[in-house]
Formats: C-alpha cells, structure tokens, sequence
C-alpha cells in the first residue's frame, strides 16, 4: 500500500510557512481563517483563459495568443541570451499570461483577479491610492480597508528578492516588461484568499507589491499577477509547498481549467505511479522550470537532430522551459527545420500558404479525417516520452481550409508551450525537483 502521498510532509510544510513568513510557531497565533487542515491537504482554484467564451475560432484563439505572447517571447529569449553574453540576471522580468485566477486579498477579502504565470516569482497587485494604474474589471484594492495589511521592513528576505530601488520608509520596487508593461510600488503582506466559498482558504502573511505606478497592455480583465516561478518571491516558495500542478482544458472549450497546491496537487493519481521527468535549475534564470527534452519522434522516425539543440548550456542560454504564459509550443530553429520537414514528407496533405495564421506550417485541411493523415508526435523528456494528442499540436480551420502545426521556431531557448499541456496534469514536485505530465480530462478535476 502506497503511503498517503502528503501525511508526512505535512508538519515540515506548515512549519516552513511560518518560518518564512517568521511567524511565531505557535498555534495560537494564527489568525482567524488559517485553515490548517485545509493546507495540508492542499486546495484548488479554479482558472480561466483569458479569452474563454468570447466566439474566437481555435484558429483565432491561437493567434491572439501569440500576438499577447510576441513580447513575452522576446523578453525570455533576450533574458536567455543577456544571461548568455554577461553571466548575470537581466533586469527586465517576464509577467504575463494566459490563465486568470480568481483571488481575494485583504480582511475583508475583496476581489483579485491575477494572472498565473510560472515564468516569473513577484506575486502584485494594483494599490490605491494609485498614481498610475491600468483599468480593471474589479475595484483598485485599497490597503486602509484592510486590517491585516502591513509594510515590508527592508531587512526581510522578499525585500532583498525585488532589488529595491529603495528602501527607507517602505521597500519599494520598480518591475519593467519589455518596454511597454512595468509596475511600481512597494512591497506589502496581507491575506490571500482561495478558492471558493465552502472550499475557500486565507493564508496571511503573503507578500506581494503594491503597485500604485502600473502600465500594461491587455490585463483589463485582472488586476495584477501571480508569480509561480522558483525564485523566494513567488507564491510557491512563500507558501513553502512542495507540490504544485495545473491542468488546462482545451482553450476552445469554455471549461474550467485548476491550479491545484499541496496533496491535492496529484488529483487522483498515485504518485508513485507516474512518470517524471528532471526539473533542471539554471542559477543564470533561477525561476524558470526548465525540461531535459533528449529527442522528438514524429510519425516513425526519431528525428536526426543534433544533441546540443535542446540543452542547456553552462553559460545559461538554450534549453527548454515549460511555461505556462505562451501559447504554442517554440523550438530552436534548427530542430524545429528538422520537425518540419519530418512532417511535411510524412503526410500526404499538401502545404497551405500559412501567411496570414501567423504559424510556420499549415496544410490545405482535407474533408474528413485529418487528424488519421498528420503523423503522431512524441516528444522523449528523460525519464518521460509524451505521445501528444493531435488536437495538442494540430489546429484546424474550416473557414479557412487549412490544418496548422502549433509549433514554431524561435532562437535558442526553447519553450513547451500551453497548447501542448492541454488535458495534462502538469505536476511540479519542487522537494524532488522533477515534472510530470499525465494525460487529464482537466474539467473533471
Ligand atoms: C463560458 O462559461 C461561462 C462560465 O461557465 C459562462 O458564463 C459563459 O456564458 C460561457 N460562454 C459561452 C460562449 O459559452
Ligand atoms: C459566434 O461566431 C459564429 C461564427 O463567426 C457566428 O455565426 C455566431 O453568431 C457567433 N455567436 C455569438 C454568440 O456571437
Ligand atoms: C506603507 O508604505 C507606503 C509607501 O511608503 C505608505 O504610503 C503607507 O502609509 C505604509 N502603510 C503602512 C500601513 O505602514
Ligand atoms: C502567400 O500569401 C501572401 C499573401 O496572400 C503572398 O504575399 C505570398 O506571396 C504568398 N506566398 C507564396 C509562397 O505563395
């Protein structure tokens, strides 16, 4: 009998909290709404693609989705190489995404719609009284009407995790996206809140920025962001959870899709039973959870492409992440010739003219039957071969007549993207270091 996968770590994860957040540890002080239970057994919230139910075709989603994505794959890429060129942590942070999570922060909880993003760690919300803030759905949270928020001191550890521009009176940060996008505040705790109502859970102490200078394209629907990364700031390293997943429905689809912590964070499966693949650290980017992708089959035949093409190199360019903020699936450009070629030759359909879907490689759709004509994909992660679902790599377009390939190519870091994780359980073990992708109905978890 497999043990129950989150009795023992359960003290060890309650005590790490406190410690982080330099609690004392005593029971007595948690205050009103710390559910301990519901910690260790771990909780859920739900997510919802940032364009469910508006009537885009798969097509259009997907595009829409790379145009939002455009600058955040050029702020990873150029992260990457400034990494690569000066051995140091660009000062620019990625912070967007696809997926929208429903928090509350504060005493009373008030509404705050974030941005789930495992590419960056700062967890920030919108702050009254604002100097600059972007327009949101839900009103501007206002730290007075909040009777468990309180300051950051400069000595504390999520202090020193901004780089404070400055810090006497308050710790203030400054976080630029590319050149359009930044948020400017400082830096605060109050109570989070997940979930809902009778299945919610407030965990205090959390710290966040509050950004009363914030500019931002296309985050209307949200009120700031939710940094999953693995750097101290991040929602993970704060809660000090060791396991954490999402799954995600297909975006076409309007269902909910769950980001899960704790126990919970296995749904239904016994973890002993699933494959996993190595999460790899690179201490140039330390938040992002890069993969050991060793090869791609596709129909067949595994492609010859040269070893190098996914690693990570010691100076910290290349290799492959997982992210959950880009939409398709981008791989170094000489592997990505290798697999498009590979998938030319092995299918019968003819090659479409795909200027203007803005992906690299479509066919004319035949009548019926496409899927049994595009060959299969695999890709082999050490330790875990996924065999994709076609609907995860292929989008067709009826309107249109054409079938795309949802996978492109970028510089040298690859990116497994969300369209590709789509019905997985995406399973982070952060005290094992290793992910696991188990095929998932996502809005049955
Ligand atoms: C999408 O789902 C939401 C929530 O379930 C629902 O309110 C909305 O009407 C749905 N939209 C469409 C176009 O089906
Ligand atoms: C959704 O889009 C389709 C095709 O463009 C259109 O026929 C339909 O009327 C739209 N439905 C809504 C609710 O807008
Ligand atoms: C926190 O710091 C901000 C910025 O310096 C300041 O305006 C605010 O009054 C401080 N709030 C508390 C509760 O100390
Ligand atoms: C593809 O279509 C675009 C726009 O319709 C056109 O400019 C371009 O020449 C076409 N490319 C080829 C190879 O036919």
């Amino acid at each position: 009998m497999a043990p129950p996968p989150y009795s023992i770590p359960s003290l060890p994860f309650l005590l790490l909290i406190l410690t982080v957040l330099g609690l004392p540890r005593s029971s007595s002080t948690l205050m009103p709404g710390f559910r301990r239970q519901q910690l260790e057994t771990g909780f859920q919230v739900g997510l919802r693609h940032i364009d469910a139910g508006r009537n885009f075709t798969k097509l259009q989603l997907i595009q829409r989705g790379i145009n939002r994505g455009r600058q955040r794959l050029q702020r990873m890429s150029g992260m990457a190489t400034t990494a690569e060129r000066n051995g140091f942590q660009a000062p620019v942070h990625v912070g967007d995404g696809e997926f929208v999570v429903n928090l509350m922060i504060g005493t009373p909880p008030v509404p705050f719609p974030a941005i789930m993003d495992t590419g960056s760690d700062l967890i920030w919300t919108q702050c009254n009284p604002c100097k600059l803030c972007f327009q949101q759905s839900t009103p501007v949270f206002n730290p007075k009407r909040s009777s468990t928020f309180s300051n950051i001191s400069c000595s504390s550890k999520l202090c020193k995790g901004v780089k404070p521009s400055k810090c006497d009176k308050s710790c203030e940060y400054r976080y630029t996206y590319g050149d359009e996008s930044s948020t400017e505040g400082f830096m605060a705790m109050d109570t989070i809140t997940f979930g809902e109502l009778p299945k919610r859970i407030s965990i205090p102490r959390i710290g966040f920025g509050c950004g009363v200078n914030n500019q931002a394209t296309g985050m209307d629907q949200t009120a700031g962001l939710l940094g999953l990364g693995r750097g101290v700031l991040s929602l993970v390293s704060q809660l000090g959870t060791q396991k954490f997943s999402y799954c995600l429905t297909s975006i076409h689809e309007n269902k909910t899709s769950s980001l899960l912590f704790g126990s919970l964070a296995y749904s239904n499966f016994n973890p002993g039973k699933i494959p996993r693949t190595p999460l790899i650290q690179n201490p140039f980017l330390p938040s992002y959870y890069y993969l050991s992708l060793e090869g791609i089959t596709v129909g067949y035949t595994l492609l010859p492409i040269p070893e190098f093409a996914f690693q990570l190199g010691k100076d910290g360019s290349g290799g492959m992440i997982v992210d959950s903020g880009t939409t398709i699936t981008y791989l170094q450009e000489e592997a990505f010739d290798v697999l498009k070629n590979a998938f030319i030759s092995q299918t019968e359909l003819q090659v479409a003219n795909s200027s203007t879907t803005g992906l690299d490689l479509c066919f004319h759709l035949p009548v019926k039957n496409a899927a049994d004509k595009v060959p299969k994909l695999i890709f082999h992660f050490k330790g875990l071969d996924l065999a994709l679902p076609v609907e995860n790599y292929m989008v067709s377009d009826p309107e249109m007549g054409l079938i795309c390939l949802a996978i492109d190519a970028t510089g040298s870091l690859s990116i497994f993207g969300n369209i590709q994780q789509q019905n997985m359980l995406v399973l982070h073990d952060l005290k094992k270091s290793t992910l696991s992708l188990v095929p998932t109905q996502c809005d049955k978890v």
